[in-house]
C-alpha cells in the first residue's frame, strides 16, 4: 500500500535513495532537497517500515517526471516498484497531467510499465534542472522514457520550452553529442 509522507519520513526515504545512489544508480539526495519536495512523494510500507518510493513532479500543464523510485534491496522483485509507479501514474490522473516521463537506467522495468524510449532532445528544457547537481552531467547515459494516459485530456496550454541545441550550460552540450 502506498501512502503520502510525513517530515519523520524523511530520514528513511534518504537511507533508500542514497543506498542507491552509493552504485551510481540514481542522484543523491539531500535532507534540504527531501524536506522541500516532499509533498511530491509517495511511499510503500511493510509491517510499519518504509520499503520504498517514488516522486511525481509537474513539470509543464503535459508533462510530469516519475523521480527518485527507489526499493529497498531486500524487498526487490515482490511488486512494490510497480507499486510504486502506477501511484504515481494515479497522481499524474488527479492532476490531469496526460504525460508522464523518467530518466532512467532502467529501461526494461518502465517498458513493463507502459514506458516507451524518446529522445532526450523531445523533452523540455525545464527536465535539466536537476542534471547541474549530476555528476555524469557531461556524459549523461540516462534513457529517456514516456508514458502517455490517453484518458487524459490535454489541457491545450502552450508546451513548455524545447531544449535548445549548442547552449553554452554543461548538460546541454552533453545532449548534442
Ligand atoms: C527499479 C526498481 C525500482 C524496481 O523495483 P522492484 O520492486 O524490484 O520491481 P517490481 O518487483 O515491481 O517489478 C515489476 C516488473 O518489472 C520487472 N523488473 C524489475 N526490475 C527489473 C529490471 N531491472 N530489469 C527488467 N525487469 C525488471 C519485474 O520482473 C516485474 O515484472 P513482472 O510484472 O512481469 O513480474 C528497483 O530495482 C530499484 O529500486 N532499483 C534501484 C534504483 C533505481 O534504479 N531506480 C530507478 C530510478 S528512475
Amino acid at each position: 500500500m502506498i501512502r503520502t509522507t510525513t517530515i519523520f519520513d524523511v530520514p528513511r526515504i534518504q537511507e533508500i535513495i542514497n543506498s542507491h545512489a552509493e552504485l551510481g544508480k540514481m542522484l543523491f539526495k539531500s535532507y534540504a532537497q527531501l524536506y522541500e519536495d516532499l509533498r511530491d512523494f509517495g511511499v510503500c510500507e511493510r509491517d510499519g517500515q518504509i520499503v520504498g518510493c517514488v516522486a511525481l513532479t509537474v513539470i509543464w500543464a503535459d508533462l510530469a517526471e516519475v523521480r527518485s523510485l527507489a526499493v529497498d534491496n531486500r524487498f526487490r522483485g515482490q511488486g512494490i516498484g510497480r507499486e510504486l509507479v502506477e501511484w504515481a501514474v494515479e497522481e499524474a490522473r488527479r492532476l490531469r497531467v496526460p504525460r508522464l516521463m523518467s530518466l532512467t537506467y532502467e529501461q526494461a522495468f518502465f517498458e513493463k510499465l507502459g514506458f516507451s524510449v524518446v529522445a532526450k532532445e523531445t523533452l523540455p528544457l525545464k527536465v535539466w534542472s536537476d542534471c547541474v547537481r549530476c555528476p555524469k552531467r557531461d556524459g549523461c547515459d540516462e534513457i529517456a522514457m514516456v508514458r502517455v494516459l490517453p484518458d487524459v485530456a490535454d489541457s491545450n496550454q502552450p508546451p513548455a520550452p524545447p531544449t535548445p541545441r549548442g547552449v553554452s550550460i554543461p548538460v546541454l552540450e552533453s545532449l548534442d553529442e
